[in-house]
């Protein structure tokens, strides 16, 4: 895709998610790799309302070049793309069942949400570190934030809410909706005896998919 043609499905992405609740008002933020650089939501917009020719550009050392102003998150994005050369594309949520287990007290280290559906797996992966609370837009998160992009695909930040990468902004917007799915199943299940997949269908479905 060009650069026209992302900055069209970015806002296509945004108003999808906005749409179902999985972000709400002007919260959460998009990027996407270009050969020349990033296109950013800008701050304070909101996802469901994005005019493709005002999303901000950065150039590759991440300065503001075109566009409205860029999100307060630029941090948190450079963190992921620049730790993950294969990713193309980050999306922030403040989806709420992913954003209420990022609440939790305890939410699990490295797996706060159980592998209960294939899909899960497949998108987001058999780690999802979670990340300690930072202030929205604080710029020392950002080595926290590489830290956990070493290890997975995903994180939670906590009391905040998930950071999805994927290949294209098509693998990230959907790594994001199975995160949040799974995180609302996790909460629907808990208190009862769920099944898990077992580590040796965890380890087929990573061997199969990649
Ligand atoms: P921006 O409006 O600056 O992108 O911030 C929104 C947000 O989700 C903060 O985490």
């Amino acid at each position: 895709m060009n650069e026209t043609q992302l900055r069209e499905r970015l806002a296509e992405h945004g108003r999808l998610l906005f749409g179902r609740g999985y972000s709400v008002g002007s919260a959460g933020n998009i990027s996407v790799r270009l050969p020349d650089g990033y296109l950013m939501t800008p701050t304070n917009s909101c996802l469901g309302r994005l005019d493709p020719d005002r999303i901000s550009k950065l150039d590759p050392q991440w300065r503001h070049v075109s566009g409205d102003k860029p999100s307060k998150e630029v941090f948190m994005h450079r963190a992921v793309l620049e730790t993950r050369p294969e990713a193309g594309a980050v999306v922030h949520l403040h989806s709420t069942h992913a954003t209420a287990i990022a609440c939790l007290a305890s939410p699990g280290e490295a797996a706060p949400i159980p592998p209960l559906t294939p899909y899960f797996v497949m998108r987001v992966g058999r780690v999802l570190p979670v990340v300690r609370y930072y202030r929205p837009g604080d710029a020392a998160m950002e080595p926290a934030i590489a830290e956990a992009a070493r290890q997975a695909r995903a994180m939670l930040l906590a009391n905040h809410g998930p950071v999805v990468s994927g290949k294209t902004l098509d693998d990230a917007v959907y790594a994001a909706e199975e995160l949040e799915e799974a995180a609302k199943l996790a909460l629907l299940l808990q208190g009862r005896e769920a099944r898990r997949l077992t580590p040796a269908e965890v380890e087929d479905l990573l061997t199969t998919f990649g």
